[in-house]
């Protein structure tokens, strides 16, 4: 976690000046110092001494996340130097990797190939990802470019889609548009997680990622329960489902479904200190829609309560949010939460979690966009 110079320091005697010394710096990687300027006037009286720096996070060219290395250190691990750190003792060493290749470096942004040009498919993508040290327990792969082909119309991610193997913890197929999403997975000991991209060639599709790894040390403060694929830390926020989407799904344009099947996934969020429950509420009227048909239904009612679905009518897409109460306070007696509507909830069931949930087959569900619900951490005490 420390780089180590090695640096030599001139000590300089300017006798005809009657001060007692002046200094002059000169360092480098250990091997360079013997490039450094000697022709000075005055008599040099060479000092070695050993200069070490943390490995820290430093800001590259493109606002890249890198880690601050010897120049040394950051082409023997093949990574780009972009700027310096460190009081100029380092470079910012930022890591991009493309198909086929392995890191064991933090903040690795995997991209498609020449990115951020588009790439028109080919053969699977994939990066092998081991962990950076002994002491690390998860990945965070956070989505900051992520367009793909959308599901069929049945919500299968057939053409295009991400993979994650290798990890303890399932993150789903996904695909469509999922920029700014993130996902969580655990390692499995040391055992290396694949992230794979799959892209359909014969499909025309203008097809774009670029997906930061971030490795998380056990002992983190950032390191999400182990379970939760999505895990949010702030009092206030914004979940939304993978693929979430006004525009209608181009490839069933009689179905028009955004929402991917086969989930089954919990997203967190850390209890703020003071705080006893967590409010969710929907983003804007049109921000659930995740069962049913929503073509079918009358515009003015979607959104309401009246196309907001409970309870046991929920069998096949759903959320879950534990022992819920409504805003008075008065205790609901169902959990799940469906249909073409969300009306607020609070629960203070912890850890807060919202569970989301959709079977095999969207069918049915045309039109369902998927969901963008806002929670809200309520201060103690609750009413
Ligand atoms: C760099 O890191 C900061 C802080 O962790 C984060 O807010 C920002 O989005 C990161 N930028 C990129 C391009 O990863
Ligand atoms: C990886 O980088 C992130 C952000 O720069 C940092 O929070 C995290 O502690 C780093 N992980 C390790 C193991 O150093």
């Amino acid at each position: 976690m420390f780089s180590v110079l090695l640096a030599v320091i001139f000590a300089v005697a300017t006798i005809a000046s009657g001060q007692s010394a002046a200094w002059d710096q000169s360092l480098g990687d250990a091997t360079t110092f013997q490039d450094a300027p000697l022709e000075r006037q005055g008599k040099f009286f060479p000092l070695f001494s050993v200069i070490r720096f943390a490995n820290t996070q430093c800001t590259g060219s493109n606002n890249l996340n890198g880690t601050c290395f010897t120049r040394r250190e950051c082409s023997n691990y093949a990574g780009t130097a972009s700027g310096t750190c460190a009081n100029n003792l380092g470079v910012c060493c930022v890591f991009v990797r493309t198909c086929g290749s392995t890191t064991n470096m933090n903040n690795t942004y995997f991209i498609n190939p020449d990115y951020p040009t588009t790439y028109t498919g080919g053969d699977r993508c994939t990066i092998v990802v081991r962990p950076c040290n002994s002491h690390i327990c998860q990945l965070r792969l956070d989505f900051l470019d992520f367009s793909l082909a959308q599901p069929d119309g049945t919500g299968v991610c057939d053409l295009d889609f991400l993979t994650v193997t290798g990890g303890a913890t399932l993150v789903p197929r996904i695909c469509g548009e999922n920029t700014n999403q993130h996902v969580y997975v655990d390692f499995d000991g040391p055992a290396p997680i694949t992230i794979s991209i799959d892209t359909d060639v014969n499909y025309v599709f203008d097809r774009r990622w670029n997906i930061r790894i971030q490795q998380i040390a056990c002992d983190s403060v950032w390191r999400a329960p182990s379970g939760c694929l999505q895990y949010y830390t702030t009092t206030t926020g914004t979940v939304t489902s993978f693929n979430y989407g006004t525009v209608v799904n181009p490839r069933s344009p009689l179905v028009g479904t955004r929402q991917l099947v086969n989930l089954n996934y919990g997203v967190c969020v850390r209890m703020t200190v003071g705080y006893c429950a967590i409010q969710w509420s929907q983003d804007n009227t049109l921000s659930f829609t995740v069962s049913g048909d929503t073509d079918g239904l009358d515009t003015t009612i979607i959104g309401t309560d009246l196309a907001a679905v409970t309870g046991t009518d929920c069998t096949a897409d759903f959320v879950i949010i534990p022992n819920p109460f409504d805003t008075t306070g008065t205790a609901l007696d169902v959990d799940r939460f469906c249909g073409n509507g969300f009306v607020t909830v609070i629960s203070s069931s912890k850890p807060f979690v919202l569970y989301v949930i959709t079977n095999g087959d969207e069918t049915g569900d045309v039109l369902n966009r998927g969901f963008i619900l806002d929670y809200q951490q309520i201060a103690c005490p609750i009413f």
